[in-house]
C-alpha cells in the first residue's frame, strides 16, 4: 500500500477504558488500513483530568436516582485537549439519534470523528449543550458503555474510506446502499446438505440472474423491515432514515 498524500481521516475516542482500543478496530482490513496510513486513531483517558488523587470522574446524579454521572468539568477538559480540526464531537448513548448507513457516509467523507463514549448513568446535560455533542446510537438496546459503540460507528466509516476495501463493488451492492436489504449469496458447493443453489444462479443469464436478486431483495425487506420497505416504495431518496 503507498502512503496516503492527505491528512489522513482521524479518529479521537475520549473513553474512561482506553485498553478496549483498537480491539476490532485492530483487525483485518480495518486494521491493516490504519498502519498503512489510510486513518489514525487515537485514545484519550478521561480519568487523566480528574482533579483528586482518587481518578474520580463521576458523581451522584443531582435529584437522586441510581448510579452515578460524569462530572461536566472534567468531560469538557479532555474534550478541550483534543484538536478538533473541523472533526463533529460525537457523544455515543442509547438515547441518541439512530445511526445510518447515510450518516455514516458522511462522516467518512469528512476528516474523521471525535467520539465520546459514556458509561455509569451518563454525561451532564451541561457539557452535551456546551460542546454542542451530536448524540448518537447505534441501536435499541443499552450497553453498558460507549466503547463498543465507539468501534461500531468507526469500522463503518473507516470501510468507506477510499483505498480500505479491494473490490470496488463490494460497498456499494449491499444492504441500504441502495435502501433495500441484501440479496442472499451462495458459493460451491452445488449441493449442501441437500440445499441446491437456485438454478437461475447456475443459469449465466444476467439479465435474469439481476431481476432474481431484486426480487429477493424485495421481499426480504418487506418481510425483515417495514419501515426500510415504507420509504423505498415511496421513493425516499431510496434510504433507510
Ligand atoms: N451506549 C450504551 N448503549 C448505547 C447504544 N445503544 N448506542 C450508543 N451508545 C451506547
Amino acid at each position: 500500500m503507498t502512503k496516503n498524500p492527505q491528512k489522513p481521516w482521524a479518529a479521537t475516542v475520549l473513553t474512561l477504558f482506553p485498553e478496549a482500543f483498537p480491539g476490532a478496530l485492530g483487525a483485518s482490513i480495518i486494521g491493516g488500513s490504519e498502519k498503512s496510513g489510510i486513518w489514525q486513531l487515537e485514545t484519550v483517558d478521561i480519568r487523566d483530568f480528574s482533579v483528586n488523587r482518587h481518578r474520580t470522574v463521576d458523581s451522584p446524579p443531582a435529584g437522586g436516582g441510581p448510579g452515578m454521572v460524569i462530572k461536566p468539568d472534567i468531560a469538557a477538559k479532555a474534550i478541550d485537549s483534543v484538536a478538533q480540526q473541523s472533526r463533529p464531537l460525537i457523544y455515543l448513548t442509547p438515547r441518541g439519534k439512530p445511526l445510518t448507513q447515510t450518516r455514516v457516509r458522511a462522516l467518512s467523507k469528512g476528516p474523521g470523528l471525535i467520539v465520546f463514549c459514556g458509561r455509569f448513568e451518563g454525561l451532564d446535560q451541561r457539557v452535551i449543550d456546551a460542546r454542542q455533542m451530536e448524540e448518537i446510537s447505534i441501536g435499541d438496546y443499552v450497553l453498558a458503555g460507549g466503547e463498543v459503540a465507539a468501534q461500531v460507528l468507526i469500522e463503518a466509516c473507516v470501510r468507506l474510506l477510499p483505498g480500505v476495501l479491494g473490490d470496488a463493488e463490494s460497498a456499494t451492492e449491499e444492504s441500504f446502499e441502495d435502501g433495500l436489504l441484501e440479496y442472499p449469496l451462495y458459493t460451491k458447493p452445488r449441493e449442501f446438505e441437500g440445499r441446491a443453489i437456485p438454478e437461475v444462479l447456475l443459469s449465466g443469464d444476467h439479465g435474469k440472474i439481476a431481476k432474481w436478486r431484486r426480487e429477493e431483495q424485495i421481499k426480504m425487506t418487506k418481510a425483515r423491515r417495514a419501515d426500510l420497505w415504507a420509504a423505498f416504495d415511496k421513493g425516499d431518496d431510496h434510504e433507510c432514515d
